[in-house]
């Protein structure tokens, strides 16, 4: 098990379905938290269940100024940053290229691409001052192939996998590790959306279709995503950096 004690570790998108497993699952293993996302304050139950360990702090990643307070926020409150999972993500709307709109393709650039950008500009100096730390961005399967009628945000999920490869190289000698984690299909807000978007009239059909698509026949969940990225954020994966860790039932191989 992927030991946290004594990390602070700060996730954005944290009242998702992944963001908020994720929270519980570093607070279990020892790490005090700040949580953010386009709220005012964070999910009730979730921020009673950490307690003074957690800090709620609203953060737009697309806007520059609510990155820097999340990172002011973590260093007034626990005076250093060694985790930095970039969570927060839009799926867009689906569409063919010529028919889906431009402010569809920006609005998920705007999230997805500047605010992971934006995210590592502010984390990477606190990390240096601190002698380094673990990033863990979260993009996808869609990371590594196309899908017909996505293609602004199968383009976010590409463009995180080039900016996780040239911010491990800058941060490398620094001992900062930068990496992806890319779930497949995984059982939260997003999906149900998703399957609507794709079969507004039978949503359950396109939830079939994507089972079928998937070797192991059935969605992820986010607490088996959160193991992954706990891994990646603790100690125990010391080695690891510039690379990408599937977590999808065996849909890429
Ligand atoms: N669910 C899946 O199947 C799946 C698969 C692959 C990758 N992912 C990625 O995992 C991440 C988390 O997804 P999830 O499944 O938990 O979805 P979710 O919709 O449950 O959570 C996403 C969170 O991001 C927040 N968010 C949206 N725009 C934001 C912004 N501008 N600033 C700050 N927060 C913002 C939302 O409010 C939400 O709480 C996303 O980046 C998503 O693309 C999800």
């Amino acid at each position: 098990m992927s030991e946290l004690t004594g990390k602070v570790a700060l996730v954005t998108g944290a009242s998702g379905g992944i963001g908020s497993a994720t929270a519980r699952l570093m607070h279990e293993r020892g790490a005090r938290l700040v949580l953010s996302d386009l709220q005012d304050e964070g999910p009730a139950e979730l921020m009673r269940e950490l307690g003074d360990d957690a800090r709620w702090c609203r953060c737009d990643v697309a806007q520059e100024a609510d990155n820097a307070a999340m990172v002011q926020c973590a260093l007034d409150s626990f005076g250093r940053i060694d985790i930095a999972v970039l969570n927060a993500g839009i799926e867009g709307r689906a569409g063919l290229i010529g028919e889906t709109s431009l402010e569809n393709f920006d609005r998920v650039m705007a999230v997805n691409v500047r605010g992971v950008f934006a995210g590592l500009s502010k984390v990477m100096p606190a990390m240096r001052q601190s002698g380094g730390g673990s990033i863990v961005i979260l993009s996808s399967t869609a990371g590594r192939k196309g899908t017909p009628t996505f293609a602004p945000y199968v383009t976010s999920k590409h463009a995180v996998m080039g900016m996780m490869k040239c911010a491990a190289l800058e941060g490398a000698a620094q001992n900062i590790r930068v990496n992806t984690v890319n779930p497949g299909p995984i059982d939260t807000r997003m999906m149900a959306a998703i399957e609507g978007d794709f079969s507004p009239d039978d949503p359950r059909a396109a939830h079939e279709a994507f089972v079928q698509s998937i070797p192991m026949r059935r969605y992820g969940t986010a607490d088996e995503v959160a193991r992954m990225i706990a891994f990646l954020a603790s100690d125990e994966a010391s080695y690891c950096t510039g690379n990408y860790y599937g977590v999808d039932g065996g849909q890429t191989s």
